[in-house]
């Protein structure tokens, strides 16, 4: 299979690759190497997957359609994999206009280029975030959905309903992926578990929002893959609809919404106990309100996704922030 990804310098997509290529396929990564967190970081990973032969990378922007019709047009590729994205829910606040570039522009970018070249499965990465601030637990992919609290959701759900257009007048078999806090080794800077690692490590405050009152559901990364790599081989299909049982597909398109999250929500104080066992330290702990933008909860049911692949998260907290953690502290200085 020759897979195209974007957002292989990023943490998600540096797994999927390395996944992909150790079980022999072939991928051409494209990364724009934002600086939105430490390059080094996005710079170490593209340089581990390139000890792989049949890994091609590419370093441009999505915005740029000409070069991403370049790689695309040299990668001749049956599968894309649009993870590139700008992501984190806090700093939509202070830079909305790079989500809109990233993930409104340069998602159009790749939707139209899965068009015009007619890739068999076309896989995006959306978010647990436009569930918004929903009481109705757990979250299910026929949900609403239309009450995003931030311009990233708000973008990252504009995503998803182009990309059902384009799957409706165009074919193309789509996928989109509801993320739920994907976390694991070579994770990334701006987001809780790494932040609060090294601030427990250097002796610094954590900083916990929403007086710890939140919960999530935390995916171990290696699971995130292992449902993204069976899903892939899974285009929807009026066949897979009726196998799931379920009645998520589009009845207009070759599209579908997919959660991957493990259905075990943990509240923050747990996870904030979880750490301070595997390092071995106390934090010290600054409590503060919840943050504009932030939800109180996310919570995925992982039916369909069970239903479609036989498989579900099942890494639990305290093994995967252990392998976090033992990463963290051989990783090269210059990358934390
Ligand atoms: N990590 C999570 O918990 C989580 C949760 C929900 C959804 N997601 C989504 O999953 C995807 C991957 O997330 P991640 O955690 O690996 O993030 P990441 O920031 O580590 O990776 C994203 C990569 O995309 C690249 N990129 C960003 N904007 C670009 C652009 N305009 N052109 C080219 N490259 C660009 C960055 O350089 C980066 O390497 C994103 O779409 C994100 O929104 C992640």
């Amino acid at each position: 299979m020759r897979t195209f990804i974007t957002g292989t310098a990023g943490f998600i997509g540096f797994h999927l690759a390395r996944r992909l290529l150790e079980d022999g396929h072939a991928v051409t990564g494209y990364d724009g190497m934002t600086a939105y967190y430490n390059v080094r970081l996005k710079e170490a990973r593209h340089a581990a997957l390139s000890q792989f032969q049949d890994f091609t990378p590419e370093i441009a922007m999505l915005e740029d359609r000409e070069a991403l019709a370049r790689a695309v047009e040299r990668a001749r590729p049956d599968v894309i994999v649009h993870l590139a994205a700008q992501a984190g829910v806090r700093y939509s606040l202070q830079n909305p206009r790079a989500y809109v570039d990233s993930n409104v522009i340069g998602s159009f970018n790749v939707l139209d280029l899965a068009r015009e070249i007619g890739v068999k499965h076309l896989l995006l990465a959306s978010t647990s975030s436009v569930y918004g601030a929903s009481p109705e637990v757990p979250f299910h992919e026929t949900d609403k959905a239309d009450e995003p609290l931030t311009i990233y959701a708000a973008t990252k759900r504009a995503m998803e309903l182009m990309a059902h257009s384009n799957a409706h007048l165009y074919r193309v078999p789509t996928t989109a992926f509801r993320f739920f806090t994907v976390y694991g080794p070579w994770g990334r800077p701006d987001m809780a578990l790494f932040k609060f690692v090294k601030a427990i490590l250097q002796d610094e405050e954590i900083e916990i929002y929403g007086e710890g009152k939140m919960s999530r559901d935390f995916t171990y990364v290696e699971d995130l893959v292992e449902a993204i790599t069976r899903l892939a081989a899974l285009p929807p299909s009026e066949e897979n609809r009726q196998a799931a049982g379920l009645d998520t597909l589009s009845r207009e398109a070759p599209y579908r919404v997919v959660n991957i999250g493990g259905g075990q929500p943990v509240g923050l104080m747990d996870f904030v106990e979880t750490i301070e066992r595997i390092v071995g330290k106390s934090a010290k702990r600054k409590m503060l309100p919840m943050q504009d933008g932030d939800v109180p909860r996310t919570y995925a049911s992982p039916d369909l996704l069970e239903a479609l692949t036989g498989y579900k998260p099942q890494t639990d907290v305290e093994t995967g922030v252990k392998a976090f953690v033992d990463w963290y502290r051989e990783a090269d200085p210059a990358l934390r």
